[in-house]
């Protein structure tokens, strides 16, 4: 059957998850604060505080997450029983540089993720490596205000000179920003960009509103992404690095000439403006004028041209949750997601979340890309956060989940038959591990359950839910049996 067997015989099925979502451990074997360890806990309905100090009595989720520090063993060897081919992880900067701005790596910090490297060699899974997942260490936030400064970008090469050093033998696929593209929204300059100081000095514990702010930090973390890029080329030749944009896929709400043209200038400047930088090296001719339009002027220095040329990423990798509607719509119409938000579609339905499931779309996107870019491709988070109940006799019917997911890599088989070239695919959250926008467990994705409620109650215990068994299968039949 055609439709069958179209993923190349090495493609990398696996997991993602992130650091400060998933291994605890927050203060412990010389380990400091990083940013996602100053957010309180926060629900659907009450946003998530960024704290100076940590305060008594409140819970931080990710102080202890679900452990994976302590408990890597068990859950690498689940995700081989799950025949992951690959895993996505990050590693957390402050295990490495505590404060971000010591000359000399942590060497406890580095030998922890020379114990899970050596794990996940033990099952053949190869690793791919967020650099800078949603975090950096605190103390550069507080020093310097995160990357409105100029100044991080000589700390993030350090880290990643001691990374890529250290794990040259054991890591190949290396991504230097998680979706980076979540700076161009105040919603995510504090998850994507750590700036907690906006333009008149006052301390903005949400997020930051100052436009010319984020979009002068985004240029920086994109020096600091080609540096690294030209210095991993340089230390191991095989490396292959790799982007990481939050798809924030927008359909025209009409076919009226000006709400498709709309869609279209929002996908050029939340999507494209990204990945052009990254993957080709120079910012695309639309920035001219949108920055113009917007009063922005981001202070560059005479190298910064030469550098993003040398610096470019040799794979393209995305998050694909939902997409959205843009134009003409009335208020109140509209949907959420993550740091990316548009309007309602009626086509499509919603999570319990509010985010709109749209299979095709991820379809669509990767085609799109593809012809832009023509580069290897990684769908690195997809999944489906949804609350789990567990049934009297242990078992877990999440056959939501499967849906979900089959729906999806059903299109993403077509996209690889359209002719892209898709190398991977690693869903979100492939154990249950704290939500980034909500802090909360409730809000799961993953194959496995872990026992742990939204206060921080619970044994931590891991149990398979159906869909394990599920993308067992898949992954055994490459993606032939959905
Ligand atoms: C992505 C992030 O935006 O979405 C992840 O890279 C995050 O860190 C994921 O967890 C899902 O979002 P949430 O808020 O449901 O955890």
């Amino acid at each position: 059957n055609e439709t069958k067997n179209v993923f190349p015989e090495n493609f990398m099925w696996g997991g993602a998850t992130a650091a400060n979502q998933y291994e605890g451990a927050w203060n412990v074997d010389g380990k400091k604060a990083s940013t996602s360890d100053m957010m309180t806990g926060g629900s659907h309905a009450v946003p998530r505080r960024v704290t100076r100090t940590t305060e008594e009595g409140v819970h931080y989720p990710s102080h202890e997450a679900v452990d994976f520090y302590h408990r890597y063993k068990e859950d690498i060897r689940l995700f081989a029983e799950m025949g992951f081919k690959s895993y996505r992880m990050s590693i957390a900067w402050s295990r490495i540089f505590p404060n971000g701005d010591e000359l000399q790596p942590n060497e406890t910090g580095l030998q922890f993720y020379d114990r899970v490297f050596s794990e996940l060699k033990k099952y053949n899974i190869e690793p791919i490596v967020t650099i800078s997942h949603y975090e950096a260490p605190f103390g550069l936030t507080m020093k310097f205000n995160a990357w409105a400064s100029r100044e991080m970008i000589d700390c993030y090469v350090r880290y990643c000179e001691a990374i890529f050093t250290r794990y040259t033998d054991v890591v190949k696929y290396w991504i230097t920003f998680n979706e980076i593209n979540s700076l161009i929204v105040p919603a995510g300059a504090y998850l994507a960009g750590a700036l907690l100081v906006d333009d008149s000095g006052v301390f903005n514990s949400t997020a930051v509103d100052s436009t010319q702010m984020r979009f002068q930090a985004l240029h920086h973390q994109f020096v600091a992404s080609a540096k690294a890029v030209k210095l991993a080329h340089e230390i191991n030749p095989d490396f292959k690095l790799g982007c990481m944009i939050n798809y924030s896929h927008g359909y025209g709400s009409t076919c009226k000439p000006e709400d498709m043209l709309l869609a279209l200038r929002m996908d050029q400047v939340n999507n494209m403006l990204c990945g052009d930088v990254q993957v080709r090296g120079e910012y695309p001719d639309f920035a001219k004028r949108y920055f113009e339009e917007k009063g922005i002027e981001i202070r560059v220095e005479a190298e910064d041209a030469e550098t993003l040329k040398q610096g470019c990423v040799d794979f393209y990798s995305f998050s694909y949750y939902k997409s959205h509607v843009v134009g003409t719509r009335p208020e109140g119409d509209e949907t959420q997601g993550n740091v990316f938000g548009g309007f309602k579609n009626p086509y499509l339905k919603a999570t319990d979340w509010g985010w709109q499931i749209d299979p095709v779309g991820l379809r669509y996107v990767l085609n799109h890309v593809y012809d832009r870019y023509r580069i290897p491709m990684m769908v690195v988070e997809n999944g489906l956060g949804a609350v789990d109940t567990v049934e009297e006799d242990g078992t877990i019917n999440d056959t939501y989940r499967i849906e979900f997911l089959r729906a999806h890599i059903e299109q993403m088989r077509e996209a690889v038959r359209d002719g892209v070239n898709l190398i991977a695919y690693t869903s979100w959250g492939c154990i249950d591990i704290v939500s980034a926008s909500t802090g909360e467990m409730s809000k799961r994705y993953g194959f496995i359950y872990v026992d742990k409620d939204n206060d921080g109650n619970g044994t931590l215990k891991r149990s398979k839910k159906n869909s394990f068994y599920w993308y067992q299968k898949v992954i055994e039949t490459n993606g032939a049996d959905l």
